[in-house]
């Protein structure tokens, strides 16, 4: 007989007059890995949040865990009495603590008149460490931490607690390759011990990797939970989108004149005699693994960082940046890889936050953009992109992941750059929004816009690159036509 850590039957989750969630049941086995699939906005997060007590779903739910009784809606102490954890894409760890005083800090909340001595602490933070078998220092800040190791943190917190269940929205979004397959390490150790995981990735391949079964939520009805074994990436698109997602290679193209051109361009520690030309029109895929010098060299493009050496040419003309605003103005768009933190404003409107590279980059004197002209805008980039909004007004917070990529993206479209830098632009997007961005991408290259794609996913580059340049080290490794290899092959150079 299964044994099951947690079983959610007929939740339904309206905002106003919206249904994020219609009816969906869902149920966790103990010590089983178990994905929530689906497309932006299609309600992952809401469900996470409907187990977890933040939401208090319709009458007719059935929420229980383990053995115990089921209850119409969860509050956050039963959660918490139930051993259900969160961890959140921001992750929510303090950066002034140590690691340490993180992993202990909510047993120390629990009891505060009982504090736990710090001898006892740190015996119990070393033995989960040893548990996990990972590499934390208790006693560094955690402010002086990478993102990855920040997650670890967040990992043993939970476990300090006790957690029996344990939620993980996004968690390898921001991570490497190398840093995604410790984590996925790690979930594999969670569940060898019982504890339950609650995975969510746009990733398929991981998914099918490290999940035991998946269920696929579309618009917020419940499509099925299957078994991962035996599935595919294709059959998993086809059930969180209803439709076959096949991208046709870009094929042979004409491209206008040399937009942008790099010659010798060196950056002490970065990257090396980096040398290329982008022709109108073209799309370059940029790619290597993560520290090759990619975002790097994109940031001296942009004027964030200064070349030791080399050129930057701007249609044939030499240019040199003193910040991003001068390359804003010469026609250069960033769109960058660290979206969640420096993409956009969190308590700022859909609207403001699609104008502000327009308001305060562009405006130097300021000019005043009329309120109609902003959000005329605003909403035609919003249509072209597809992005899931019922009223640009609101704060960009409430739309889902996915979503507020298509407004970073948006806000730099809305510059009508010459040259677009576009940094791993489909992390955290769904299958079927990728496809979407693409088109979007290829149809501003038709109208002569220069792109280069920076990405890591050899799909992407196979598919989309008109050529692409591999990056070892800070320099370039190999330059080729994606069209001479197969995906495999590529991915195989890629990670070389
Ligand atoms: N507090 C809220 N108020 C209004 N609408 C909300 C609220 N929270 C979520 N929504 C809406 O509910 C829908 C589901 O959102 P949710 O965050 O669950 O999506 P998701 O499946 O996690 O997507 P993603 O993959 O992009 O993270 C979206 O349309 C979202 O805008
Ligand atoms: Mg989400």
């Amino acid at each position: 007989m299964t044994d099951y850590a947690l079983k959610a039957e007929n939740i339904t989750q309206k905002f106003g007059a919206f249904s994020a969630l219609k009816n969906v049941s869902f149920d966790l086995k103990v010590g089983e890995v178990h994905c929530l699939a689906g497309e932006n906005g299609c309600g992952k997060s809401t469900l996470i949040k409907v187990i977890n007590g933040v939401h208090r779903p319709e009458p007719g739910a059935r929420i229980g865990f383990g053995s115990g009784q089921s209850a119409g809606h969860i509050t956050p102490s039963d959660a918490k009495r139930n051993g259900v954890h969160v961890i959140w894409q921001d992750l929510a760890v303090f950066p002034d603590l140590t690691v340490a005083e993180n992993i202990t800090f909510d047993s120390f909340v629990a009891s505060p008149l009982k504090p736990v001595g710090s001898r006892d602490r740190k015996r119990r933070v070393n033995e989960i460490i040893a548990r996990l078998d990972i590499d934390l220092d208790p006693d560094e800040l955690v402010g002086n931490l990478s993102i990855a190791k920040r997650q670890l943190v967040a990992i043993c917190r939970v476990l300090d607690a006790d957690a029996k269940i344990i939620f993980m929205d996004e968690p390898t979004a921001s991570l490497t390759r190398k840093e995604t397959e410790s984590l996925l390490r790690i979930v594999r150790r969670l569940s060898a011990a019982g504890i339950s995981v609650v995975f969510v990735s746009h990733r398929l391949a991981e998914v099918l990797d490290v999940c035991e079964r998946v269920t696929v939520l579309r618009d917020g009805n419940l499509v099925g939970t299957y078994p991962t074994e035996g599935m595919s990436q294709k059959k998993l698109s086809k059930l969180m989108t209803g439709m076959d997602v096949h991208e046709e290679p870009r094929g042979p193209q004409t491209f206008g004149e040399t937009a942008i051109e790099v010659k010798g361009l060196t950056r002490r520690g970065e990257f090396a005699d980096v040398s290329f030309a982008v022709r109108r029109g073209e799309i370059l895929g940029l790619t290597g693994l993560m520290g090759s010098g990619r975002t790097e060299i994109a940031l001296t493009l942009f004027g964030m960082n200064k070349a030791d050496a080399g050129q930057i040419l701007l249609e044939g003309k030499p240019v040199s940046f003193g910040s991003n605003k001068d390359a804003i103005a010469a026609g250069i768009a960033y769109v960058s890889e660290d979206r969640l933190n420096l993409g956009l404003i969190q308590n700022q409107s859909i609207i403001n936050n699609t104008a502000i590279t327009v308001l305060d980059d562009l405006a130097d004197p300021p000019v005043f953009l009329a309120p109609s002209r902003l959000s005329q805008l605003c909403t035609s980039w919003i249509a072209r992109l597809k992005t899931k909004v019922s009223d640009p007004r609101l704060p960009v917070s409430v739309l889902s992941g996915g979503n507020q990529q298509r407004i970073v993206l948006a806000k730099w479209l809305a510059t009508n750059p010459k040259v677009l830098i576009l940094d791993a632009p489909t992390v955290g997007v769904d299958v079927g929004a990728k496809a979407g961005i693409f088109e979007i991408v290829r149809d501003l290259a038709a109208t002569g816009m220069s792109i280069i794609l920076i990405s890591d996913e050899a799909s992407e580059i196979h598919t989309h690159a008109d050529r692409c340049l591999i990056l070892r080290n800070g320099r370039i490794h190999q330059q080729l036509d994606p069209a001479d290899v197969d995906e495999e092959k590529l991915e195989e150079l890629i990670n070389a």
